[in-house]
């Protein structure tokens, strides 16, 4: 193993360290290599996956081969940051033993080093599980997405005094199953805060304002590869998107008029190939 590699328990030592805690997500061995290279800690191979890369309409079809397969892709592409696999609807609410066995999958097929299991309190008793089983587990609560149904849609949750009280009650139920970290997900930035003091773990942040102790985005928004919804949280920090069409349509234009493939993009044989030496036949 990689000494230099972000574990988990770096994460937890970055509590209180003044040093934000930096995730992305990653779906692929292609960016998986870009992200590997610049300065952030974890990669999440998120059930978003299925909504950004593979078109569904929500994460609910993400099944665990699906999951297994990207993360084998990102790990090939990984060798500093802390990876971590996000357990796909129904990978672990039926019981506490297939929560182990679908989590181990993530560790011992996926190669990733811990696992992400949405839901508060009543996902608490599967965070003990999987951690019991010795496979560190990042908790995820407030808007979280396999939920979306119960929640009417995409909403932000804990606006009422009474919401926050449930997500905080959530979040410390995660902490003592043992979660190592916890995701807070569209909420108040001022219910973030105070769960982030509240907690001893470290808490990350998407949409859930700046006081978090760290952050994660799905990086196709933040390249501005995303066509589909983006949602208030996201910033743009690249318009890859345009990037992309632009491209496309240079590529169409030169390819039409000829220019490309010029002599500096095609290859030239030894001596003249297909002029047969004398009493010879190309077949
Ligand atoms: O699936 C995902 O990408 C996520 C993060 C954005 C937190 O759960």
């Amino acid at each position: 193993m990689n000494k230099n590699r972000v574990t988990v328990p770096a994460i937890l030592g970055r509590k209180n360290s003044g040093k934000k805690i930096l995730a992305l997500t990653a779906y692929d061995y292609c960016f998986a290599r870009l992200l590997d290279s610049c300065e952030i800690d974890i990669v999440l191979v998120g059930d978003s996956l299925g909504m950004v890369s593979l078109g569904y309409e929500s994460t609910l079809p993400v099944t665990m081969d699906e999951m297994i397969h990207h993360t084998r892709a990102v790990r090939r592409g990984i060798n500093n940051l802390l990876l971590v696999g996000d357990m796909p609807f129904l990978s672990y609410q039926v019981s506490g033993e297939t929560a182990v066995a679908n989590a181990g999958r993530f560790i011992q097929e996926g190669g990733a080093e811990a696992v992400k299991i949405e839901g508060g309190a009543r996902a608490a008793e599967r965070v003990h599980a999987v951690v019991q089983a010795g496979i560190s587990v990042m908790g995820h609560v407030g808007l979280t997405p396999q939920s979306v149904h119960q929640f009417g849609g995409y909403k932000v949750q804990g606006r009422s005094y009474e919401d926050g009280r449930q997500i905080m009650k959530d979040a410390r139920e995660l902490e003592k199953a043992g979660a190592f970290a916890v995701v807070l997900e569209g909420i108040p930035a001022e219910l973030a805060q105070e769960i982030t003091r509240e907690l001893a773990v470290p808490t990350i942040g998407i949409g859930a304002g700046p006081h978090c102790d760290g952050q994660i985005l799905v990086l196709q928004d933040l390249l501005g590869l995303n066509m589909d919804f983006v949602p208030k949280f996201v910033k743009k920090f690249a318009d890859m998107g345009e990037a992309v069409k632009t491209a496309v349509s240079d590529y169409a234009r030169e390819v039409q008029s000829g220019s490309f493939p010029s002599r500096e993009h095609s290859y030239s044989a030894k001596s003249e190939p297909l002029r047969p030496a004398v009493g010879k036949r190309v077949k």
